[in-house]
């Protein structure tokens, strides 16, 4: 089984992308399952049920969540139904919604798992207890396990990565918006790489307007929001599965930039 995961959607401009090249990259890579972080979908700010409707009618099965996921407060309206829409798991109670889920594809249970990363990021509970709490209660209904760890420090990704390997198909970061060269498969089984990159666009500073962003940096002062334009990137990754031992047995790294 051949399994995408893409990195934030940034904003319309990210949705277009994915709307304009989904089907394509599909095609090419003989997907099964497509996987994306959405937390950014809405303006850069969160999810919508419009943004959210948008990218599952373009093709992706599930989208996943991150430290942005509250940001427009439409979330609040839908996410306790939505399936397809997991936020990070250690969100402490009474935070509406699921942080993990179970998918039936081609006779497989496909479990998905969403983390938030605690260093230099909000101080919610625990990812790693948290991983553990929900692998005891899913291991025995999944085939395949996945995580997406939606952290900002590379350290603890890798630790991570190394926590779950042989418990998890798949782990891959997402969050910093910048896609790293680092896949590799753990132990034989776990299928990894720290950071899968973002989907919007590449003249921006991940995902906004480069002289909103430098004015900002620059004289600490905020001006008017404003996003990202000019090339486009598409970021992701294919983890082949093996149907037999449930194993990831190769990982492609995808970045594409379009005019
Ligand atoms: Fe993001
Ligand atoms: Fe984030």
């Amino acid at each position: 089984m051949n399994i995408l995961v893409l990195g934030d959607i940034f904003a319309k401009y990210g949705r277009k992308l994915i709307i304009d090249e989904l089907s394509s990259i599909k095609e090419e890579y003989n997907i099964d399952f497509t996987i994306a972080n959405g937390e950014n979908i809405a303006n850069g700010k969160g999810v919508t049920r419009k943004s959210t409707n948008e990218l599952y009618e373009a093709g992706i099965d599930v989208l996943t969540g991150g430290n942005h996921i509250w940001d427009n407060k439409d979330v609040y309206d839908f996410i306790q139904e939505e399936k397809r829409l997991i936020r990070p798991a250690n969100f402490p109670p009474p935070c509406p919604g699921r942080g993990y889920e179970v998918f039936k594809v081609n006779k497989k249970r496909i479990g998905i798992i969403n983390l938030s990363g605690t260093t230099f990021m909000t101080p919610i509970d625990n990812p790693f207890n948290t991983f553990d709490k929900i692998y005891e209660n899913i291991q025995k209904l999944c085939d395949i396990i996945i995580v997406d760890f939606h952290a900002e420090a590379t350290s603890e990704k890798i630790a991570m990565g190394y926590f779950v390997e042989k418990k998890a198909s798949i782990i891959y970061g997402t969050h910093t918006h910048v896609q790293t060269a680092d896949e590799r498969i753990l132990a034989e089984h776990t299928g990894y790489i720290t950071d899968v990159g973002m989907c919007g666009s590449l003249d921006g500073v991940i995902g906004m307007d480069r002289d909103f962003i430098i004015k900002k940096f620059k004289s600490f002062r905020t001006s008017k929001f404003a996003l990202g334009e000019g090339e486009r990137q598409l970021c992701g990754c294919v983890f082949k599965v093996d149907d037999n031992s449930n194993r990831c047995v190769e990982v492609k790294r995808i970045y594409k930039i379009f005019s």
